[in-house]
């Protein structure tokens, strides 16, 4: 079974990236992101809580993301060949969360995968999918605030599982296409 979390800015290609991973491997897919937009739409107290941490560029709080994420991973049942975390953790206390959950299962994460992107490309892939999906914290002032907390709050992540002997850095300029074969070439040599 190979857990994976796919790690990187806003706009560093974690959905794209998930989605080819998905056809190619058949792994489940968690992204929090879908999961809180998801909430939003249906529009439930989490949705309604969420709503204004994202609009404002600004992380849910540990405990509300770290409540609903046993659910979720045990939604795809005992025997997936593995399940992509895109977009968690995001914070120390959630990756310590996150390997606490998967040990009591018996589970692990076989690899982190970071994505690493230059901030100009982030800014105008963002503001490129802004135009086309109107999402609405992909505008200039909420694009600067979620990339200052990448790097103040996310980003100390990279060290985080590079001591557990699981990070792998990929660069993530490119076409789709170069960038899966380099995630596939992690993927394939676990
Ligand atoms: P989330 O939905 O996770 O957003 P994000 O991390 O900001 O990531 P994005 O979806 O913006 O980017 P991506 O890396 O998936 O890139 P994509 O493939 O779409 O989170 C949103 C918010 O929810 C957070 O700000 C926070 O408030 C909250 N939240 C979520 N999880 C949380 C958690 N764990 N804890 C607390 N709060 C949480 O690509 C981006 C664009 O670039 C697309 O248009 C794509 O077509 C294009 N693109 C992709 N690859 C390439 C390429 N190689 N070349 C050119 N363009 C490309």
């Amino acid at each position: 079974m190979k857990n994976i979390v796919i790690f990187g800015a806003p706009g560093a290609g974690k959905g794209t990236q998930s989605d080819k991973m998905i056809e190619k491997y058949g792994l489940g897919h968690i992204s929090t992101g879908d999961v809180l937009r998801n909430e939003i739409k249906n529009g439930t107290e989490l949705g309604k809580t969420a709503k204004g941490y994202i609009d404002n560029g600004q992380l849910i709080p540990d405990e509300l993301m770290i409540d609903i994420l046993a659910s979720v991973y045990d939604s795809f049942g005992k025997d997936h060949a593995g399940v992509i975390f895109d977009g968690f953790p995001r914070t120390t206390p959630q990756a310590e969360a996150l390997k606490k959950m998967l040990s009591e299962r018996g589970h692990k994460i076989a690899a982190m995968i970071e994505l690493a992107v230059p901030e100009d490309e982030l800014m105008a892939r963002l503001l490129n999918r802004g135009k086309l999906s109107g999402r609405s914290d992909d505008n200039e002032e909420t694009i600067k605030k979620r990339l200052n907390v990448y790097h103040t709050q996310t980003a100390p992540l990279i060290d985080w599982y590079e001591k557990e002997g699981i990070h792998h850095h990929i660069e993530g300029l490119g076409t789709v296409d170069e960038i899966f074969a380099r995630v596939c070439n992690v993927i394939d040599n676990l």
